[in-house]
């Protein structure tokens, strides 16, 4: 029986997913996504064209591969019916190769209606969600509240939808009707999609010998339990959340790939120890195009930070790593990453604490030349420099784990295997 892999991101969200995706998918017979929803923006970027995802797995512009959305997914009807239209325009034929979990949860109008109450009434500690009402979706999951896309097919939906809205309604303090006649045609047309037990499904597949990629969205530092909570996500973003997400046994996950840029970034507010406030991070941002790609917000930069990794490393049992956007460093003389946090008290720690924010944490930095070098077209791991196999090699032996994907720009082809 062959086992699944894994690949998600390592840091907080937009590592360079959606790239790597579409970069293994050849090797895969179908793509799998687990968890997250809408909050998730993959972009794929091949012909001088650049896509953004957010609902369907990445696998879907490989003409071969299946992709299916896993029961730990939360769908807004409306996004994922234009996201299905916009890859339909580019002559993919989206329903013969996606299939939809009866199991995942499904996100109301009113949901993001809560979702921006609830960031409005923190006030100054607000997360800095990205309003697609994920948290109020999965709340009513875990509440036992939430109506699924097999619900869909029921006589009863609409009796169960209206019950659902005027609960909503009532926390949210309005009585004037919403219009949600948007949201119940795009609805309607899920249902002519492939809606299946995706549990039975992928067991099948495995059985069969079919090679399944898993692919996570957001980032590992944003998981709901092991995050910086509570500026986090609203499921597990972590390896085990694929189990769970998509109905899979432990003892069936193969290899786990964990991406992370070669710098970091945030969206959203929260602890981040390395973020530069200064011409350094704006460099970051201005060279990595760092802008969300599901709000546009602009990203908060900082250099690569090895304590984090490490540790995300450790809660995903990484078989092997993949750095990505390396290129965005290439112009900088001087490169840093943290190897340790400094606590208000003078201690040094090599752990994420759990009070990161009110521990007034400082990195302790190593310093790295830059390489001074464009390599973008380098295609080989030879033809790096030597700089950067050096920066390669201390962050594999801080972490024990081989890079072994170096991605040096946007594009399909700017890879290197090792
Ligand atoms: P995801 O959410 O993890 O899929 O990542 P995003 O798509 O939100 O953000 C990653 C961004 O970096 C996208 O705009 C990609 O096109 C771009 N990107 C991916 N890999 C590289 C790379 O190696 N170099 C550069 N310069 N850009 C990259
Ligand atoms: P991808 O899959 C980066 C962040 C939000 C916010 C927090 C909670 O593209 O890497 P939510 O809307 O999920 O309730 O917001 O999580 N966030 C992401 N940051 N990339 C993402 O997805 C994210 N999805 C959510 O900015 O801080
Ligand atoms: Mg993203």
């Amino acid at each position: 029986m062959k086992k699944l892999d894994v690949v998600l991101g390592l840091q907080w969200g937009d590592e360079g997913k959606g790239k790597i995706v579409d970069v293994l998918t050849p090797r895969y017979d179908v793509v799998a996504r687990f968890q997250g929803g809408p909050n998730a923006g993959h972009s794929i970027y091949f012909s001088d064209k650049s896509f953004v995802l957010h609902t369907v797995p990445s696998g879907i512009f490989r003409k071969e591969a299946q992709n299916i959305i896993g029961n730990g997914v939360v769908i807004d009807p409306i996004i994922l019916m234009e996201e299905i239209h916009a890859i339909e325009q580019m002559g993919v034929d989206v329903r013969a190769h996606l299939l939809i979990s009866k199991r995942a949860h499904l996100i109301l109008p009113t949901h993001r209606m809560l979702d921006a109450a609830s960031e409005k009434a923190k006030g100054q500690k607000k997360v800095g969600t990205t309003g697609k009402g994920i948290g109020p979706a999965y709340t009513d999951k875990i509440a036992r509240n939430g109506l699924r896309v097999g619900d869909l097919l029921r006589e009863d939906f609409m009796e169960r939808y209206q019950s659902l809205l005027m609960q909503h309604k009532a926390q949210l303090g309005i009585s004037e009707p919403i219009d949600d006649s948007e949201w119940l045609y795009a609805a309607e047309q899920m249902k002519s999609f492939c809606i299946v037990d995706n549990e039975v499904v992928v067991n099948q597949w495995l059985r069969e010998d079919k090679t399944i990629l898993a692919e996570g969205a957001q980032g590992s530092l944003l998981d709901v339990d092991f995050g910086s909570y509570p500026f986090v996500t609203s499921s597990n973003t972590l390896c085990a959340g694929a189990c769970t997400g998509l109905g899979v046994a432990p003892a069936h996950i193969g290899n786990v790939y964990g991406i992370f840029k070669a710098y970091c970034t945030r969206v959203g507010a929260g602890p981040f120890p390395t973020e530069l406030f200064d011409k350094t991070g704006e460099t970051l941002r201005r060279i990595g195009h760092e802008y969300g790609a599901t709000t546009g917000r602009p990203r908060r930069c900082g250099w690569l930070d090895l304590v984090a990794l490490r540790y995300t490393v450790m809660m995903n049992a990484a078989t092997s790593l993949i750095m990505m956007k390396s290129d965005v460093l290439d112009e900088f003389d001087t490169i840093k990453v943290c190897v340790a946090y400094k606590t208000k008290e003078g201690k040094q720690i090599d752990f994420f604490p759990f009070d990161a924010d009110d521990e007034g944490i400082q990195p302790v930095y190593k310093e790295f030349k830059g390489w001074k070098t464009d390599i973008t077209s380098c295609r080989s791991y030879e033809e790096l420099p030597e700089e950067l196999k050096q920066y390669i090699q201390f962050i594999e032996e801080y972490t024990g784990v081989k890079i072994e994907l170096v991605s040096v720009g946007p594009n399909r082809d700017e890879t290197i295997l090792r």
